[in-house]
């Protein structure tokens, strides 16, 4: 090998090297007139071969054009390869070892999880569950209910009317009255719904929900609304919780009596949610006053039963220490994710 030979094969070693390394399209074109250019080192070899000897010439001149073809090809792969890096790197990496993303999981309102809790303990004490209609009769709302006309107990609820005849039911009382005047007793239900007033404050919606329980049978005492209604506060909200009893007026039930708890803030101590009373009324109820078995043609004095009513924004509010009804309805989901 001549001096002439190992020159050549010299400069494609740090040529090649020098390729490999460049780290842009720039850098290439550089590299390329650098040595393949006019005043390229490969050129600058070739233009020197006319001082060597014909054998030597030859074999540099064929040595310097493999030389001239390797660097071609260096210059032309080192050029594909940084088009192909620079196309991966504007992809965004995957990394497969990130933990999955989470969809959104929805769940049930509050509201209507208590209102499955209230009507599962009704469910398990033998209730059976119906529904009835949220636009109702004057009748069923008020009449057969034993609220006549001019009862003053009409001022107890700020209906909303469609005409004298039509309104959005105040209660769901109404769903005794149709229960009775289909089934004959043994009847042992309770009617989850919608109920409305004109009513909006802290502690009142234009919209909530009752729960009405309805037990009538011959032999039915006190005694038996008074063991119902204990077991259902002792199952919402705990065994060690007070119960009482507190005399009341309800037209369509006689004797009629509220039920209170103990307080669930302050445990009876008193405070501003039980207004220093140290209880909360958490439902109404009553023994079925018998013009409302006559109105649906049961006789008063071969059956009795017990009616009760309840709130379940009231019961939520209490069971979660909430001071405000209209958390509810706003559904902000930082308020309805806590449940
Ligand atoms: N309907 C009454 C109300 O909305 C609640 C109620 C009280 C229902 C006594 C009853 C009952 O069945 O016996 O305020």
């Amino acid at each position: 090998m001549t001096f002439k030979d190992r020159e050549i094969q010299e400069l494609q070693e740090v040529a090649l090297r020098e390729i490999q390394a460049a780290q842009s399209a720039e850098d290439l074109e550089r590299l390329r007139v650098k040595y393949l250019g006019r005043k390229g080192a490969l050129t600058q070899i070739l233009r020197g071969l006319g001082q060597l000897d014909p054998e030597s010439r030859r074999r540099a001149g064929q040595e310097a054009n493999a030389v001239k073809l390797a660097l071609e090809e260096g210059l032309e792969q080192a050029l594909k390869a940084l088009k192909t890096a620079a196309r991966l790197a504007a992809v965004p990496a995957v990394d497969v070892t990130l933990p999955g993303r989470r969809l959104p999981q929805g769940r049930l309102h509050p509201i209507t999880q208590v209102n499955q809790e209230v009507c599962d303990i009704f469910l398990h004490l033998g209730f059976e569950t119906v529904e009835g209609p949220e636009v109702e009769l004057d009748y069923y709302n008020f009449e057969a209910l034993n609220i006549p006309a001019d009862h003053p107990a009409r001022d107890m609820q700020d209906t909303f009317y469609f005409n004298e005849k039509v309104l959005l039911r105040t209660h769901t009382s109404p769903m005794q009255i149709r229960t009775m005047e289909k089934r004959r007793p043994p009847v042992r239900v309770i009617a989850p719904g919608r109920v409305y007033r004109r009513d909006s404050d802290l502690t009142h919606t234009p919209m909530f929900h009752q729960v009405e329980g309805l037990l009538v049978d011959k032999g039915v005492t006190f005694a038996d609304l008074k063991g119902v209604l204990t077991a259902f506060v002792h199952q919402m909200f705990g065994p060690e919780v007070g119960v009482r009893f507190r005399p009341s007026y309800f037209p369509f039930t006689e004797p009629s009596a509220e039920v209170d708890i103990e307080c669930v803030i302050c445990r009876g101590e008193g405070c501003r949610v039980c207004k220093t009373t140290g209880w909360l009324e958490v439902l109404g109820s009553g023994m079925v006053h018998p013009a409302v078995f006559e109105a649906v043609g049961y006789d008063p004095e071969v059956y009795t039963g017990f009616a009760f009513g309840l709130g379940i924004e009231r019961i939520a509010m209490l069971k979660y220490g909430i001071d405000d009804i209209r958390l509810f309805f706003e559904n902000d989901l930082r308020f309805l994710r806590q449940f």
